[in-house]
């Protein structure tokens, strides 16, 4: 059976998932998952423990408690693993790159489920941000949106957001690592970053934030 106060935005990076998900979860006063930020986790615990071992990986995750908060004032989702603060950890192109790495790999995969689906209230309501959150995570979602756009509308995006958190990347370096993240995550056998075959899906390259958020609602409104 669908659930009906389950939103699911899925898609490729930088196509607007984040956006939306924070300006849906405050419009409906639903709960939000960034579902990201635990596989950005994997790539921060990988690079400090330098190690590829997704055993030892997962162990260090399930060590500690993993908190999400958005944050409505300062518009980001804050990240605490334990008591330990790691929000701006996570947001550089390094560790977006180990998450990549790391999220083709089905030990780590099965070990996130669990923290993904705890995030669902059926009090409340959740919109899910993420790869395969229609297809594996909530596929009893009744809303599913898959998002796309154009690569350079997506790093303009992205060269936005890392200069809100005072990080400076080239362009050109930019778009390769944006290239590299899609081939990994649209092709690996896991989990790929494909619609489910009940989502809908909308390119948001000639959309703004607004424009794209108020279509959403009309449909899940009618
Ligand atoms: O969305 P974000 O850029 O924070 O995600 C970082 C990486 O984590 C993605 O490139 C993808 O490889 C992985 N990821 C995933 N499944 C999710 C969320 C993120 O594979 N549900």
């Amino acid at each position: 059976m669908k659930v009906n106060n389950l939103i699911t935005i899925d898609g490729i990076s930088g196509a607007g998932k984040g956006t939306l998900a924070k300006s849906l979860a405050l419009e409906l006063n639903y709960s939000l998952l960034d579902s990201g930020n635990l596989y950005r986790l994997v790539g921060l615990i990988a690079k400090r423990l330098e190690t590829n071992n997704s055993e030892e990986i997962a162990k260090e995750l399930n060590s500690r408690k993993i908190t999400m908060e958005f944050d409505n004032l300062k518009d980001l989702t804050e990240v605490f693993f334990g008591s330990e603060r790691v929000t701006e950890d996570l947001r550089n192109e390094e560790v977006a790159m180990e998450a990549s790495n790391f999220a083709k790999d089905s030990f780590i995969r099965n070990t996130l489920i669990k923290h993904q689906r705890d995030y669902f209230d059926s009090n409340k309501g959740l919109i899910a941000d993420g790869r395969d959150m229609g297809t594996v995570i909530f596929p009893e979602a009744r809303w599913k949106f898959f998002l796309i756009a154009s690569i350079e509308e997506r790093a303009k995006r992205r060269l936005r957001q890392l200069k809100e958190v005072g990080l400076e990347v080239k362009m050109p370096i930019l778009i390769d690592n944006i290239k590299v993240r899609d081939e990994q995550d649209t092709n690996r056998d896991i989990s790929p970053t494909v619609p489910a075959e009940d989502a809908l899906t909308i390119d948001t390259s000639n959309l703004s934030a607004e424009g794209l958020k108020n279509k959403v609602l009309e449909i899940i409104k009618d």
